[in-house]
C-alpha cells in the first residue's frame, strides 16, 4: 500500500514538473509589464500575486518554507503559508517570484522568476537572512572547496583540480561594500573577478557551464532564500556547494530557532541546502546570460524557462509563445 502510495507521488512529482514552469511563466509575464517602471514593489507584486494564483491551482498539500518574509512582514507567500489544492503529494515550496526586482525596475539583464519543489521537509527552512555561499560546477573531486578556508586557499584548490594558474580562475561575487576586502584579496593573487549588482541564484547556477559563462566559483554573501533555490538547481546538474546563514543578532537566532535550526553557526552543504528530489524552474523576466527576457508581440507573448530535475538530472529549456492571453489569466 505504500508503495502504491509513493509511486503515485512520484508520478505526480513528474507530472507537475511542467506545471511548474506555468508558475513562473505567468510570474514573469506579469512583472515584465512593469519592466523598467522604477517600480521594484509594484513588479514584485505582480510577479506575487501570478505565483500564488498558479499555485494555488496545483494539486499539492504545499508549505512555503523559503518565501517573500515571515507571516507578519509578507502578506502572500509567506514563509509556513500553505498553497495548492490541498490534495497531492506534501511538498516543501521555495519562491522568489521576482528575483532582481532591482534589475526589473531598471529593465537591466538578469531577473527571473523562479520557484522550486521538493518532498516535505527536505528544502532548508530558513529566515529571510543573508547567506555565505561558496559553489563551483561539477567534475571536481569532492571537498575542494570549503566556507572556512581562505579566499586564497579555495582559488589555489580549484585551480589545481582545473590544472590552471590562480590568476586563471574567474571568480563571480556580488558588488557591495561587505565585500571590498574578499575582492581586495582575490585581486592580489590575480583572480579575475566578475562583479554582479544583483541576481545571485543565476550568478551561482553559472559556476555549472564555465566552458560558456566563464565562471569558476561563486564566493560572498547573499540572501540566503537564493542560496537555497540555487542550491536545487546544483542539486540537478552537479557541482558543489556550501552555505551558512546569517544569524548576528540574537533576534534572527530566535527567528531561526523557531524553524528548527538550532545551530547558528552550521555549515550546510548542498545535500543539507536541498536534500531530496527537487525541481527548480526560472523564467527570464529581463535578457540575461541564462534566460532570454519575456518579448510582447502583438498578440503573442514569448517565454523562456529552464526546469531543472534533480531525481533524474533532465534539465529542459522551454520557449513558449503564449496566445489567448485572458482565457489563460496573463493579467
Ligand atoms: P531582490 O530580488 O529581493 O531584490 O534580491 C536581489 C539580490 O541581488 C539577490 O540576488 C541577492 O541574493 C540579494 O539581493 C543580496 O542582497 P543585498 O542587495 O541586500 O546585498
Amino acid at each position: 500500500m505504500t508503495d502504491l502510495v509513493v509511486t503515485e507521488n512520484q508520478i505526480i512529482e513528474r507530472i507537475l514538473t511542467l506545471e511548474l514552469v506555468r508558475v513562473t511563466e505567468r510570474a514573469a509575464v506579469a512583472s515584465a509589464r512593469l519592466r523598467g517602471h522604477g517600480n521594484e514593489k509594484a513588479a514584485d507584486q505582480a510577479a506575487v500575486d501570478a505565483m500564488r494564483r498558479e499555485l494555488n491551482r496545483l494539486p499539492i498539500e504545499g508549505t512555503v518554507v523559503i518565501g517573500e518574509g515571515e507571516r507578519d512582514e509578507a502578506p502572500m507567500l509567506f514563509i509556513g503559508e500553505k498553497l495548492g489544492t490541498g490534495r497531492g503529494p506534501k511538498v516543501d515550496i521555495a519562491v522568489d517570484p521576482l528575483e532582481g526586482t532591482t534589475l526589473c525596475a531598471k529593465d537591466m539583464p538578469g531577473s527571473i522568476a523562479v520557484m522550486a519543489m521538493a518532498q516535505a521537509g527536505t528544502l532548508l527552512y530558513a529566515p529571510d537572512v543573508y547567506m555565505e555561499k561558496i559553489a563551483i560546477g561539477p567534475g571536481y573531486p569532492k571537498g575542494i572547496i570549503d566556507l572556512d578556508a581562505s579566499p586564497e586557499d579555495n582559488v589555489a584548490a580549484l585551480a589545481k583540480a582545473k590544472g590552471v594558474k590562480p590568476n586563471e580562475i574567474t571568480t563571480l561575487v556580488m558588488d557591495r561594500p561587505r565585500h571590498e576586502e574578499l575582492i581586495a584579496r582575490l585581486r592580489k593573487i590575480g583572480c579575475s573577478i566578475r562583479l554582479i549588482t544583483d541576481g545571485d541564484v543565476v550568478g551561482v547556477i553559472q559556476c555549472t557551464e564555465p566552458e560558456k559563462t566563464g565562471i569558476d566559483l561563486y564566493l560572498g554573501i547573499g540572501g540566503a532564500p537564493e542560496g537555497v533555490l540555487a542550491a536545487g538547481a546544483l542539486r540537478c546538474v552537479g557541482g558543489q556547494m556550501q552555505g551558512r546563514l546569517i544569524l548576528d543578532t540574537p533576534e534572527k537566532v530566535a527567528r531561526a530557532a523557531t524553524m528548527g535550526v538550532n545551530d547558528p553557526k552550521k555549515k550546510y552543504d548542498l545535500s543539507e541546502l536541498a536534500s531530496g528530489d527537487v525541481v527548480v524552474a526560472a523564467t527570464g523576466v529581463t535578457d540575461g546570460g541564462l534566460l532570454r527576457g519575456v518579448r510582447f508581440r502583438g498578440n503573442v507573448i514569448e517565454t523562456e524557462t529552464i526546469i531543472y530535475r534533480s531525481v533524474t538530472g533532465t534539465v529542459r529549456r522551454i520557449v513558449a509563445e503564449h496566445r489567448e492571453m485572458k482565457k489563460f489569466h496573463f493579467d
